[in-house]
């Protein structure tokens, strides 16, 4: 096989100045792409700001022969980062969304100010760059996204309530991306990593963080921009040299039917069945919402059925 290069590509890495995402910027200015360094340089838990972290990541870059420049603004404002990419290189055609913080603590003690920062950086700031790079994207018919989600997100962390929320509304945000952009060749994938950083070495012991070299997971990263991969909507875990695909599944379930016992005490008595995934040949793992909804539609044959699939409807009223 072919080196695997991205000559002629325009990426954006949004915190770049450290841990991941340095090292992403790092490989794909290696491999020929055109960088831009987004970092704001502020502490984990998301408070002042620096240059000098994107400056000193795209210095060398540049010294080693790559082309990178830096930029400073907060991905809350992520329209500014890719109207950075636009000036300086004149395209964008892969977004890597990674610049995050932290704030944790648990719900009892949680303010509003520590539920609105890590919310704003991980979902809000992952929505604007986004929503900025689409048009191009659409417009060239071509895009690769990754986002970034946290194993906090697909499993729970106590103390991470709000990173959590932030970091699985980015899963649904991602395949929703991924159902939108599918036609213009747009790809976006999610990636649940691990990694000794900042993030993590306070509450790491010290072997494991050795273990954990944020270049683990540089692999993925290359692998679902590229162009010769068909991923799109897909979660991914990557940690220390481990890479592996996340799916929802569904048990079979229960079909209660609208009649007298309808209702929660019906369901009680059939409880066990809710949740038995032991018939793995019949589990279930619907991939979209029209999936989802045809058990029930499958059960009960005389409800009437459109002329148009639930899809076809949905791109009609949101505007396609
Ligand atoms: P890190 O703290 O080393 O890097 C995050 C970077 O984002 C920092 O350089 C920071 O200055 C930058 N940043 C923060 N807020 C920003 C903003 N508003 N605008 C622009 N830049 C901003 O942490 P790490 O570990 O490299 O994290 C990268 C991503 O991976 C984050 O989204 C994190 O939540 C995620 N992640 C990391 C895990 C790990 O084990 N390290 C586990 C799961 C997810």
């Amino acid at each position: 096989m072919a080196e695997i290069r991205y000559d002629g590509q325009v990426v954006v890495v949004t915190g770049a100045g450290s841990g991941l995402g340095r090292e992403y910027a790092r490989f794909f200015a290696s491999k020929g792409a055109k960088v831009v360094v987004n970092d704001l340089g502020g502490s984990v838990k998301g408070e002042g700001s620096n240059s000098s972290a994107a400056d000193i990541v795209t210095s060398s870059i540049n010294a080693a022969g790559g082309i990178a420049i830096a930029n400073h603004d907060s991905v809350v404002n992520g329209e500014r980062i890719i109207a950075a990419a636009i000036q300086a290189f004149g395209r964008i055609d892969i977004l890597i969304n990674n610049a995050g913080i932290l704030r944790d603590i648990t719900l009892k003690n949680m303010t509003d100010t520590d539920w609105d920062t890590v919310i704003d950086v991980h979902l809000t700031g992952t929505y604007r760059t986004t929503r900025a790079a689409w048009p191009f994207f659409r417009k060239q018919k071509y895009g690769r996204v990754v986002n970034t989600s946290s194993s906090s997100g697909l499993y729970g962390n106590f103390g991470q309530s709000n990173y959590a929320a932030a970091k699985l509304a980015i899963v649904g945000f991602t395949q929703t991306l991924a159902k939108e952009g599918a036609k213009y060749n747009i790809h976006a994938n999610v990636i649940a990593p691990a990694a000794a950083s900042r993030m993590t070495q306070t509450v790491w012991p010290p072997e494991m963080l050795d273990m954990y070299a944020p270049t683990w997971v540089v692999p993925l990263v290359g692998a679902l921009v590229h162009t010769s991969c068909a991923e799109n909507g897909a979660l991914f875990e990557a940690a220390a040299g481990h890479f592996s695909k996340i799916r929802w599944q569904r048990s079979p379930g229960v079909m209660l039917r609208p009649d007298e016992k309808f209702g929660p005490d019906a369901l009680l008595e059939k409880w066990e069945q809710v949740g038995n995934y032991k018939s793995v040949s019949t589990a279930e793992r619907p991939r979209d919402v029209e999936e989802r909804l045809q058990m029930a539609w499958m059960m009960e044959p005389n409800r009437p059925r459109g002329k148009m699939s639930f899809v076809e409807r949905v791109v009609l009223v949101t505007g396609g």
